[in-house]
């Protein structure tokens, strides 16, 4: 049987894709840098290897008769150097196939630092020569589980995202379409944007979180300067917390964005709403 490699598979949206794929009958490796998390891995059933992005030998042993392989990296400014050299790896290892997590908004000119940097890997990826699927996401519900701090102790959460509505996506969607990506045809060649079925303000987001978890949780908008230092204070890198503000902005800017169907289309489902995440996640949140 054919392998497939799960890349940041201890990570957020590496661990959905295996859970969609665990116990169907593909042949599945779990990557990871950590001894530990591999043990904790295989205890689970799943086989692991240990690699990082910037081991070429390891990237070698973890792709020995890869057939398929997903591609996630933590966001990093190691992403265009890690990424290529994984694509080499892969193509020098005969692997047929990489679905590879981006950023909704990649492009050469985005403001985004990250998602000029995941422009550069779609581009190196494109011309591999190895078939492909891009996946765009927008921002996590996920990322939202960074407030229970505050939301534990204020009963408050804070950002610079004033009235924007933003359909944010549950990374499990993001897992599950990965997942077909990998194990379906169809998908070649694909770039999917991903969001959530619906714009959300953060308002309701705090309505959702506060109603799931029993508790009043107000969204509290904070000037940007405020919110960076917010961000660098929880240990985000001062580019990214960057990355983080503008993205914010040019939310507020825009208002109200439309999500995209893609999650649907692929899936036929929708994705999950803000409320049923919030009730799934309930038990992260009060911690
Ligand atoms: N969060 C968002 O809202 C959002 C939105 C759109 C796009 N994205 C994109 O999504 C990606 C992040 O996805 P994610 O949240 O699933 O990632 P993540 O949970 O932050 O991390 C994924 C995994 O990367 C692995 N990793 C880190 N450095 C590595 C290295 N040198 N070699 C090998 N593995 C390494 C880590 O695994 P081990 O520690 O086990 O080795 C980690 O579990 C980024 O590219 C980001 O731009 C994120």
């Amino acid at each position: 049987m054919k392998t497939i490699l799960i890349t940041g598979a201890t990570g957020t949206t590496g661990s959905a894709t295996l859970q969609y794929l665990k116990g169907k009958g593909f042949d599945l490796r779990a990557m990871t840098r950590s001894a530990e998390k591999a043990a904790a891995l295989e205890k689970e059933g799943v086989s692991a290897v240990i690699a990082d992005y910037s081991d070429p030998a390891s990237l070698d042993k973890a792709l020995a008769g890869v057939e398929r392989a997903f591609l996630v990296h933590t966001p990093s400014l190691q992403i265009p150097h890690h990424e290529k050299a994984f694509i080499d790896a892969a193509k020098k290892a005969g692997v047929k196939k990489i679905v590879k997590v981006s950023v909704i908004g990649a492009g050469h000119d985005a403001p985004l630092r990250l998602a000029r940097m995941h422009a550069e890997v779609e581009d190196y990826l494109m011309q591999s020569g190895v078939a492909y699927t891009i996946l765009r996401p927008h921002s996590f519900l996920q990322n939202l589980l960074g407030n229970t701090p505050t939301i534990h102790g204020q009963g408050a959460m804070y950002s610079n995202n004033g009235d924007a509505k933003i359909p944010l996506i549950d990374a499990r969607d993001i897992g599950a379409v990965a997942a077909a990506a990998l194990t379906e045809e169809g998908h070649d060649g694909k770039i999917y944007h991903l969001t959530g079925p619906m714009a959300v303000s953060f308002q309701q987001v705090a309505g959702a979180i506060g109603s799931a978890i029993g508790k009043e949780v107000q969204y509290v908008n904070v000037p940007d300067d405020t919110a960076k230092q917010g961000l660098v204070g929880a240990g985000f890198p001062e580019w990214l917390a960057d990355d983080l503000v503008t993205l914010n902005q040019w939310g507020r800017q825009v208002g109200e964005q439309r999500p995209s169907e893609d999650v649907a289309t692929v899936l036929g489902r929708p994705g999950h709403s803000l409320e049923n995440f919030a009730r799934d996640y309930a038990g992260a949140f009060k911690g």
